[in-house]
């Protein structure tokens, strides 16, 4: 009997601790623990999907995401903003040197534009979803738009979900009454999110979830202020002994 002809096998990523340890040297702000999360997400995507992230800066998240992913592209939206913190042009070469030394240029697509002017043209579906572009209200309740091109059962993580004014009260003004996209957890402040079936809407329990993580939000927007003070010494009282912001 012939045999049937062989699928192409998926490529498989190489481990995590190994990406992590070339992730690490990128700066930015994602936690290994976050890392972890991201990468777990990203092997969920199936063959042919798409990954969009939002906010790519140096390319700390992007790499985690497409090394990942290797059965999937990864479209990567950041304008480079100018400032001391996010560095402006020599941000976008830097992404530019990260990806080419992770060895993910075919992979990615780098789309250097603000996600709110790309978003009201775009069409294609979107396997997941990464979100950790600007940080005020205004944005981050475009960007959840963005999910609209999310299948029922597909994620969307939030980077700083529980530590940005603008972002929280984003989530509470459009996750919190939402009937399409449901909490699951957090990795420090990174949120997952899953696109809800109709046949098993968003419960109660759900939107008390996201509720029950505002005590967290408020230590962590205190610690940023302390910080910003200098109060060093009160913000460890509260348990943070970083001079970092609480991510
Ligand atoms: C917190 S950083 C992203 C960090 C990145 N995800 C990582 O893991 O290293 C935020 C980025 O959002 C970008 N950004 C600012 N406004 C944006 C917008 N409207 N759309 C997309 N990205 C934006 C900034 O240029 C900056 O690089």
């Amino acid at each position: 009997m012939p045999t049937p002809p062989q699928q192409p096998a998926a490529p498989s990523p190489p481990d995590f601790q190994t990406v992590f340890g070339q992730v690490r040297e990128i700066g930015g702000w994602l936690t290994e623990a976050q890392a972890r999360t991201l990468w777990d997400e990203a092997r969920r995507v199936p063959a042919g999907g798409l990954i969009v992230e939002i906010g790519s800066h140096q390319g700390r998240s992007t790499v985690v995401l497409a090394a990942a992913a290797p059965q999937a592209r990864v479209v990567a939206i950041d304008p480079f903003v100018g400032g001391t913190m996010f560095g402006g042009l020599a941000t976008r070469d830097r992404f530019q040197s990260n990806l080419a030394r992770a060895g993910l240029v075919e992979q990615v697509e780098l789309r250097q534009a603000r996600s709110t002017e790309l978003r009201p043209s775009w069409t294609e579906p979107v396997s997941f979803l990464y979100i950790d572009g600007k940080h005020d209200y205004w944005t981050l309740s475009d960007d959840l738009r963005w999910s609209e091109f999310l299948p029922d059962g597909a994620r969307l993580c939030i980077h700083d979900a529980y530590s940005s004014i603008g972002v929280t009260l984003g989530l509470l003004r459009h996750v919190l009454p939402s009937r399409r996209l449901r909490y699951l957890d957090r990795t420090g402040s990174l949120a997952r999110f899953e696109v809800a079936a109709v046949t098993a809407p968003v419960s109660r329990a759900d939107r008390l979830r996201i509720l029950a993580e505002l005590p967290w939000w408020l230590r962590n927007v205190g610690i940023k202020v302390l910080l910003r003070l200098r109060l060093y010494p009160l913000a460890r009282l509260v348990g943070h002994s970083d001079r970092a912001d609480p991510y």
